[in-house]
């Protein structure tokens, strides 16, 4: 039985799409019962639609405190026995509410190598560092922003003269290779976290994670 899964977003849903199809393509542990989303207008919506599945979209200002948006995805979360809770471009902190219900079970992608350039426009950030080297962390959510224990990190090398935007589809594509194998590996053989050591159980190892080619 594959485990039930929810995935938040709030813009284009590249990351959805890829863990949907890695999910149609293979034999994986997640099956994706819910798709949230903070913007009604947001492109993912349609790719939930086009795939058929459930979506429930909220506008976070029609609720009196963050608490009560999060109580109403709880809700939802609950009645369909989501077991994880994967964000995929999720634009907002995860709030007490959610965090206490799922501890240890909300994943994180996030486009740098944490924990160098957490935040807003971190492709960019590093791009205009001038680093050779940045990449993709996947990790758990805790209260703060980007800071949640490692679970896995692929590294993408920045060449001479190449642009921002070169950069940002080889992060991309990066992405949608590690997130889904990533996450497929961690609902079906589990971790164990301890402070902010991550040790991966059954076969999966970071160090196999991070052994896929790099995209050029
Ligand atoms: C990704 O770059 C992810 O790392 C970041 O938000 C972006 C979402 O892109 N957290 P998409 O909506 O999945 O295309």
């Amino acid at each position: 039985m594959r485990t039930p899964i929810a995935v938040f977003a709030s813009g284009t849903g590249s990351n959805f799409q890829a863990l949907v199809e890695h999910m149609e393509n293979r034999e994986t542990s997640y099956r994706i019962v819910l798709l949230v989303c903070d913007r009604p207008d947001a492109p993912v919506l349609q790719k939930a639609e086009q795939f058929g599945i459930k979506a429930l979209a909220l506008r976070p200002k029609d609720y009196p405190t963050k608490e009560a948006y999060e109580e109403e995805i709880l809700g939802q979360l609950k009645t369909l026995g989501v077991k994880w809770i994967i964000l995929a471009g999720y634009m907002r902190l995860i709030g007490r509410t959610l965090l206490q219900s799922y501890p240890q079970r909300i994943v994180n992608l996030h486009p740098s190598l944490l924990p160098a350039f957490p935040g807003k426009d971190a492709i960019a950030q590093a791009f205009r560092y001038g680093v050779k080297v940045t990449g993709v962390t996947v990790h758990l959510v805790d209260e703060g922003l980007d800071s949640g224990p490692i679970l896995a990190q692929k590294a993408v090398s920045i060449q001479e003269g190449e642009s921002l935007g070169r950069i940002t589809e080889k992060i991309h594509h990066t992405e949608h290779l590690l997130y889904p194998m990533v996450v497929d590996r961690l609902v079906r053989e589990g971790i164990i976290v301890e402070g902010r050591k991550v040790t991966w159980l059954g076969s999966a190892s970071q160090a196999d994670m991070g052994n896929m080619p790099e995209f050029q």
